[in-house]
């Protein structure tokens, strides 16, 4: 089985991104064969800045190796290193009708924002169809704001085998856990960046326990109960704590007699311990760069022998060989 997933080098990852994708992309290592790749080109959509968008990805490199990606288990590339990927959308959008794409979420949020419509955020899912059908990817985990691409990705994979034959591209399958397929963020939507909500996954300590501190919360008096249900701290809570530690958290917030500020607390030290490993090995990898480019450089020649299997067989289908 082949698993793929990627992420955008946008800015600082952050832990929906974490619980979303990278956390279940490192446990599924064990499961098969994995491509895991960092989304530079669809970056661009956001990040204007050569340098930035240089610093981004090889940050991004740093913060999954350090997550538990594993170069030995996993094939960890970028996608600008395989430009095999622009032909197959090409092949793509050749069948993709425009509805398809004027329905899509993320692109109808974005320019709602304010975001310029400019064609490359249009045909951003047909790139990633591209992605995933490139490696003839059978399962993709992603979080839930992903799942429309999935679908675009599918139906497009379905147009391509109707036309050209079944069996010239491999229809994949989206994996979204429930539990963590949306993660909240400080204010209770969808943590994203675009909402200036986030956690970051790897933020300094003093700044991110504040963000914690901030969390908006009622006007319950400290020796009164807290509402269990609706509370920003308990989702945040339960990612980083275990079963016991859980209950307990519950049970202060029902109890009374604990104000919000330790609650908070209690949230922030869980969360700084739970990355704490992670940020070792983080602070290990920046030490050793090098390594990190080498291992992207290794990755990017794997995957693109990958990737040449595919867009030959797809050339010889639709008839451009
Ligand atoms: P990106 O970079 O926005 O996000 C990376 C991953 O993090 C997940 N995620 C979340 N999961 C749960 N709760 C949240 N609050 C949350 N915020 C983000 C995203 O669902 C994603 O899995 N289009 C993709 C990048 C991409 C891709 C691909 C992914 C390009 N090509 C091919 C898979 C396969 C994106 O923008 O992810």
């Amino acid at each position: 089985m082949r698993i793929l997933t990627g992420l955008q080098p946008s800015g600082k990852l952050h832990v929906g991104n974490y619980f979303g994708a990278m956390e279940p992309a490192v446990k599924l290592q064990d499961e098969g064969e994995a491509f895991y790749f960092i989304a530079n080109y669809h970056a661009m959509t956001s990040v204007r800045n050569p340098q930035d968008l240089r610093d981004y990805t090889r940050e991004l490199a740093v913060d999954f190796l350090a997550c538990g990606l594993d170069p030995e288990r996993a094939v960890f590339f970028r996608q600008s290193d395989v430009p095999e990927v622009n032909e197959l959308a090409w092949i793509l959008s050749t069948v993709c009708p425009m509805s398809l794409l004027e329905k899509c979420h993320s692109y109808k949020d974005k320019t709602a924002k304010g975001i310029s419509p400019n064609h490359g955020l249009f045909a951003y899912p047909v790139l990633m169809a591209a992605d995933i059908l490139l490696y003839d990817s059978n399962l993709v985990p992603v979080g839930k704001d992903q799942k429309q691409h999935l679908e675009v990705t599918r139906d497009l994979a379905g147009k391509i085998n109707e036309a050209y034959g079944e069996g010239t591209l491999v229809v994949p399958e989206p994996m979204i856990r429930d539990e963590s397929g949306v993660i909240p963020g400080l204010d209770g939507q969808k943590m994203s960046k675009s909402y200036n909500n986030t956690l970051p996954l790897f933020g300094d300590e003093k700044p991110s326990k504040k963000l914690i501190m901030r969390i908006k919360t009622d006007s319950t008096p400290v020796e009164d109960p807290k509402p269990v249900e609706g509370s920003l701290i308990l989702p945040l809570f339960r990612l980083f704590a275990d079963d016991a530690a859980y209950q307990d958290m519950i049970r202060s917030h029902e109890e009374g007699g604990c104000g919000y500020g330790d609650l908070k607390k209690r949230l922030a030290e869980a969360y700084w311990e739970y990355f704490e490993p992670m940020r070792q090995r983080r602070a290990e990898l920046i030490d050793n760069i090098d390594h990190v480019d080498s291992v992207l450089a290794a990755g990017a020649t794997r995957a693109r022998e990958e990737a040449t299997k595919v867009i030959d067989r797809v050339r010889k289908a639709v008839g451009l060989k």
